[in-house]
């Protein structure tokens, strides 16, 4: 008894008010107001981060379009907030960006159907072992074309119906592990990686940098239409995103301090997407990151010709443009 009493309950303590004092520090979206008559699309909506930010934000009474490539899951996952949330609107849609057919689809029934979008929230992610050799339906690696390239299209594609519901947003997911990407253009098909058996995901790095590039060069042109841009970390959350990475017992034991530190639930990790897409805070800024609800300066800088030579190539990739 004293042993408990006298060390183990002292350890205890001072563990949760670590994790306690880290749960503060990971902020917390401070916008309460409604969102009624506010119509938001979320793509990758039906899991992870995505689906807490479709409930918090049908919560404050938005209108929420859930874009999933699976229809079943997205009437799942509605389910599952309608036993805790009541209000708002949610409504499943498909969308695989895996296919810019189906980009192109998803777009045109939005234009048709949806007099007004407010906020787009690129969320939907992938993270694929690279030795698996993944590409998109077009051919495209799965990396840069899931969490790039789709996303690159369904924006442009809505981009006049984004203006025309000024003041409007974009809200861009990325990472700070974009940091440790690199746009590498003679490689984009990712052939020349080693695919040996490895942790290191370039793929991954390299798209969540194109997706940084990406905010950047869309602030820039869409400066004085109304329409912001925000990027941002959610910051290492529990999910499915690793879903497809073989974990085996002990990374778990050697994960799991790293785990306490510094893994959120969804609910926190939703925060900073919510803090982009709806704080009156941010309605003078556009093209910068966030991470912690906060500012965040990324240690990365590129040269501002490489988004623009991204934009380029990105515009050929799918089809914008054909010269
Ligand atoms: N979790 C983290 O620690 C972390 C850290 C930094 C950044 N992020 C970013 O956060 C975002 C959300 O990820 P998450 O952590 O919430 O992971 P998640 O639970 O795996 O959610 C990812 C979502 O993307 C969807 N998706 C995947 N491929 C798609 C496709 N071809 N077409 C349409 N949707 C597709 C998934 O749909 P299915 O369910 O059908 O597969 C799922 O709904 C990602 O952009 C990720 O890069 C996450
Ligand atoms: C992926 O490609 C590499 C060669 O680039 C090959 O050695 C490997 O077997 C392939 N993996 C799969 C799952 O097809
Ligand atoms: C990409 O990020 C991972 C973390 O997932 C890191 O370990 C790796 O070094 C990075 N890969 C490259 C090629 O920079
Ligand atoms: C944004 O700019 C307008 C016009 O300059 C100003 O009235 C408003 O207070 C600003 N909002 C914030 C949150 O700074």
């Amino acid at each position: 008894m004293p042993v408990a009493l006298y060390v183990i309950l002292p350890v205890i303590l001072a563990l949760t008010l670590i994790r306690g004092y880290r749960e503060i520090k990971w902020g917390r979206c401070k916008s309460k107001s409604s969102l009624h008559g506010r119509v938001f699309i979320i793509t990758g909506a039906n899991s992870g981060i995505g689906k807490v930010t479709a409930r918090e934000l049908a919560r404050r009474k938005a209108t929420v379009i859930m874009a999933c490539r699976n229809i079943k899951s997205a009437r799942e996952a509605i389910e599952e907030i309608r036993q805790s949330v009541t209000t708002g609107q949610l409504i499943p849609l498909q969308l695989d960006l895996s296919s810019l057919a189906s980009v192109r689809n998803f777009a045109s029934v939005i234009i048709k159907d949806f007099p007004k979008i407010h906020v787009l929230i690129n969320n939907a992610g992938v993270f694929i072992p690279i030795e698996e050799n993944r590409t998109t339906e077009d051919g495209f690696e799965i990396h840069f074309g899931v969490n790039h390239l789709g996303h690159f299209l369904l924006t442009n594609l809505l981009l006049k119906k984004l203006m025309e519901s000024a003041p409007s947003r974009i809200v861009i997911v990325s990472s700070t592990l974009h940091e440790k990407g690199n746009i590498e253009f003679d490689n984009l098909d990712g052939k020349k990686w080693s695919r040996g058996k490895s942790r290191m995901n370039p793929g991954y790095n390299n798209s969540k940098l194109a997706n940084v590039l990406f905010c950047t060069e869309l602030a820039e042109k869409l400066k004085g239409t109304g329409v912001n841009v925000y990027t941002l970390c959610p910051g290492l959350v529990y999910t499915g995103l690793f879903r497809s990475t073989p974990i085996k017992w002990f990374h778990y034991i050697l994960f799991a301090p790293v785990a306490f530190f510094f893994m959120r639930t969804p609910t926190k990790g939703a925060q900073t997407i919510l803090h982009c897409a709806t704080s009156e805070e941010l309605e003078n800024e556009s093209g910068l990151m966030y991470r912690d609800c906060k500012l965040y300066r990324s240690k990365k800088s590129v040269e501002p010709s490489v988004s623009k030579q991204l934009w380029e190539v990105s515009e050929q990739l799918v089809g914008l443009k054909t010269d």
